[in-house]
């Protein structure tokens, strides 16, 4: 194992903004920008021998902070759609940045994916990333402590641990918004890749995307992914709720959920033979397979195509503020909140 610092570009102030590669001696490496703490490449060879980037991304800070649908990014405090762009804590209310058609507050208005870290080599396999955001920052209360740990394994998993206390009472909620490409993210859509998710359950939504705070059984849907299906197949079948969305773009509830590390998703690239299981100690995953990707240049200079990468997004369920019946992602004043979220690659 063994972890390389390279430089990446500037900050508009100036702050010079790193890339943090952690190799294993599979010839894989993930790689991770103190910008955004940001997941930006995993390489792996696929069945023909031939190596494979299979995150998409960009290659400059600039397109990172103007074009970006957050690719890779850690999103934080709280992930997501909260509808109405407020919250009520304790009987008073916080007014958030309401991002989205001015509605909506989406991804706490990105100011973790887009402002710089700082990282600590902390392993020959490990690298840690922090960032204070503070208090009031989009509307949240309390001032936030944030760090995210990025580890590689000999088994080829990418392990990315969170912490975070907040010095008020307030909701935490974090993900990485990695947008996979098995195939390669130079390689065409991810329409033919097959993907398992075991969730009997998926959160309704209204046209907004905000939860209506039922979660419908996917027997019989063009959800069930309960046993492997193409992503393409049923991508715009006539159910409303992809109707609403234009096509997947919802949470999962993830089956038997108690807070420890479960395995929750397979998918397979039908090109590259590169398979990718997802563990998580959270209850939800975001399953969103890029429908709004609009063509923006991005590695290479190559059109980021919709539906050419997906995220598995793990989460809370999004708007949990405005739903008591969903686990509560409420964290009292100085108590810690841990997630882990695993993505494991082999052939
Ligand atoms: C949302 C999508 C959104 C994407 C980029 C996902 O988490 O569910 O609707 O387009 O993030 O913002």
């Amino acid at each position: 194992m063994a972890v390389e610092r390279v430089y990446f570009g500037n900050m508009p102030d100036g702050r010079e903004v790193y890339k943090y590669i952690i190799s294993n001696q599979n010839n894989c490496s993930a790689h991770i920008l103190t910008l955004g703490a940001t997941f930006c490449s995993f390489n792996i060879e696929d069945k023909n021998g031939q190596m494979q980037d299979v995150l998409l991304g960009f290659d400059t800070v600039e397109d990172y902070l103007e074009r970006s649908d957050y690719q890779g990014v850690i999103v934080g405090p709280v992930c997501n759609r909260i509808g109405g762009a407020e919250i009520e804590i304790g009987g008073e209310n916080y007014p958030l940045t309401a991002n989205e058609k001015g509605i909506t507050c989406l991804h706490s208005g990105g100011e973790l994916g887009f402002s710089l870290w700082k990282a600590i080599v902390t392993d020959s396999d490990s690298v840690e990333f922090s960032y204070i955001a503070a208090d009031g920052s989009h509307g949240f209360p309390g001032e936030k402590e944030v760090k995210v740990t990025y580890k590689l394994t000999e088994e080829n998993a990418v392990h990315i641990s969170y912490e975070a206390v907040s010095s008020k009472d307030t909701y935490l909620n974090f993900t990485n918004h990695a947008y996979f490409n098995l195939n390669g993210f130079n390689n065409g859509d991810i329409l033919s890749h097959s993907l398992t998710l075991d969730a009997d359950l998926f959160t309704e939504v209204d046209e907004n995307s905000i939860p209506t705070g039922k979660n419908i059984p996917v027997d019989g849907t063009a959800f069930d992914f309960r046993s492997p299906r193409i992503i393409g197949k049923d991508i715009d079948d006539e159910h409303i709720q992809l109707q609403y969305t234009g096509g997947y773009d919802h949470n999962f509830c993830i089956n038997g959920y108690d807070g420890k590390l479960r395995k929750f998703a397979c998918a397979e690239g039908d090109k590259s033979g590169i398979k990718m299981n997802v563990y998580t100690t959270l209850p939800g995953v975001q399953f969103y397979a890029g429908n709004f990707l609009k063509g923006i240049k991005g590695k290479n200079s190559l059109p980021m195509e919709k539906r050419t990468g997906f995220c598995l997004e793990t989460q809370y369920y999004p708007d949990t503020p405005h739903n008591p019946q969903f686990p509560s992602c409420l964290y009292k004043a100085g108590e810690k909140y841990t997630s882990e979220t695993v993505y494991e690659f082999s052939l």
